[in-house]
């Protein structure tokens, strides 16, 4: 096997690609990184960063070095040493779609020689790597995982946005099929981060990452739910949430929200309930209780501002509504799957005139009545009611809420006697 591989393969250049070959670049290897989005490989290829936290100069500096190839091309990933898979992992109609995986490897295979590792990042049920990528990769080669060339797991952990956990000090969970893969995989990660976790199987591993986003999706659809029943006890449910937090043990705090988005959340805790009822027939209930309470925040959200307008003698038709925040985290400019989505387009369905203003989301999918907007105390005051879904810092919230007549705040970031909280 070769003992110092320099030629590395990121197959997909998102978030956690781009991130990682990056790193990769600095570190010194040798990266392709292959991309089938035509606008992505646009932007990489003009030196534009469309992620916050890869800067336009780093990615420069690493186009620069002559070591970062991002490029379309299949071909590309020849003579690769080490390839990392990290494409989407979605889901379709409810059910995982591998095909993403399913296509990237079929293309390693193609290109793998002995002696070179595979590792999966994407976020998976426990036996992809055993099963599914291991047939694909031997079919396609003709060669023998284990035998001929390495294969692993090592689940993503970035937070994109969090100025603290990054991909270097965040310590990184390695497995593979076998000690020798094992081996290849944390060798590998050992170069590019402070501290490797070894366990002792693949499936471990996926199911490592899958423990961790149902762990965070449990936990915030039990701090929803109690957000609802507060309110109606009329207790505060955040000074509540702050005082437990002064428990120096055995609590740990998750604070309500309009619902939850992202890559991760919504998607990643049904792998896990779909590979259990696919394989032994049961229900997995606290994912599913925990998906029903998240997917209905959205709906909450509306219903209060339904019954606010109502308190100030307005029906929601016609009414104007300025939605602050797009993206489904703070600060960032990912839209995906977010609960302000399902917000403004409810109030649409509604007959609300609806407004929506981010100013980290460029491209977003949304109902064309939406209007976008920037988020000015004008606007605020031509509203008839504001929620704020997304708590961004570039928010000028005090102009805000000095302006509007009503704001629903669903982040606890808000402060007058005209806002409410969730
Ligand atoms: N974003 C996060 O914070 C995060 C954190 C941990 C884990 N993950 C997991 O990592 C995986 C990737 O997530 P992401 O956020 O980077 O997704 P992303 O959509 O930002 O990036 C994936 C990229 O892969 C590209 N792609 C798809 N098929 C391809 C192919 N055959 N060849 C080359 N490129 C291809 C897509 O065009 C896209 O640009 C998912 O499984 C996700 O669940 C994401």
């Amino acid at each position: 096997m070769n003992p110092d591989p320099e030629r590395v393969v990121i197959v997909g250049q998102g978030y956690v690609g781009l991130t990682l070959a990056v790193r990769a670049v600095e570190v010194g290897f040798d990266v392709v990184g292959i991309e089938t989005d035509e606008r992505r490989m646009a932007h990489l290829a003009a030196g534009e960063s469309y992620i916050e936290d890869i800067g336009d100069e780093q990615l420069a500096r690493c186009l620069a070095s002559g070591r970062y190839t991002p490029t379309a091309e299949p071909r590309d990933c020849t003579g690769f040493d080490i390839a990392v898979v990290t494409v989407p992992t979605p889901l379709r109609e409810g059910v995982p779609d591998l095909s993403f995986i399913e296509d990237s490897v079929r293309t390693l295979g193609w290109f793998l020689r002995r002696g070179a590792t595979v590792i999966l990042e994407s976020t998976t049920y426990p036996g992809t790597t055993a099963e599914l990528v291991r047939l694909i990769l031997e079919e396609e080669s003709g060669l023998s995982a284990g035998t001929d060339f390495h294969l692993g797991y090592s689940p993503e952990r970035i937070d994109p946005g969090n100025p603290s956990w990054g991909i270097v000090n965040t310590p990184k969970v390695v497995s593979g099929i076998d000690a020798d893969s094992l081996a290849a995989v944390q060798g590998f990660y050992d170069r590019l981060c402070e501290s490797t976790v070894a366990v002792s199987s693949t499936q471990v591993a996926e199911l490592t990452k899958l423990l961790e986003n149902t762990f965070r999706h449990v936990n915030i659809a039990l701090v929803n739910e109690l957000a609802i029943f507060a309110r109606a006890l009329d207790v505060d449910v955040w000074e509540a949430i702050e005082a437990a937090s002064t428990k120096p043990f055995g609590f740990m705090p998750f604070r309500p929200g309009p619902g939850v988005g992202g890559h991760c959340l919504p998607i990643d805790p049904s792998y896990l309930s779909w590979k259990v009822r696919q394989t032994i027939g049961q229900s997995f209930r606290f994912i599913e209780l925990a998906n029903d309470v998240n997917e209905h925040m959205p709906d909450y959200v509306v219903r209060r501002l339904m019954l606010a307008l109502n308190e100030r003698g307005r029906p929601v038709r016609g009414s104007r509504v300025l939605v602050l925040g797009l993206a489904y985290k703070r600060n960032t400019a990912d839209a995906r799957e977010s609960p302000a989505i399902a917000v403004a387009e409810r109030l649409v369905e509604l007959g609300a005139d609806v407004r929506a203003a981010d100013p980290h989301v460029r491209d977003v999918v949304i109902d064309a009545r939406v209007r976008r907007v920037e988020a000015t105390a004008q606007e605020a005051a031509a509203a008839d009611a504001v929620v704020l879904v997304t708590d961004h810092d570039r928010f000028d919230l005090d102009a805000i809420v000095a302006s509007a007549p009503y704001v629903l705040d669903t982040c606890n970031r808000a402060r007058g006697e005209n806002v409410e909280k969730l």
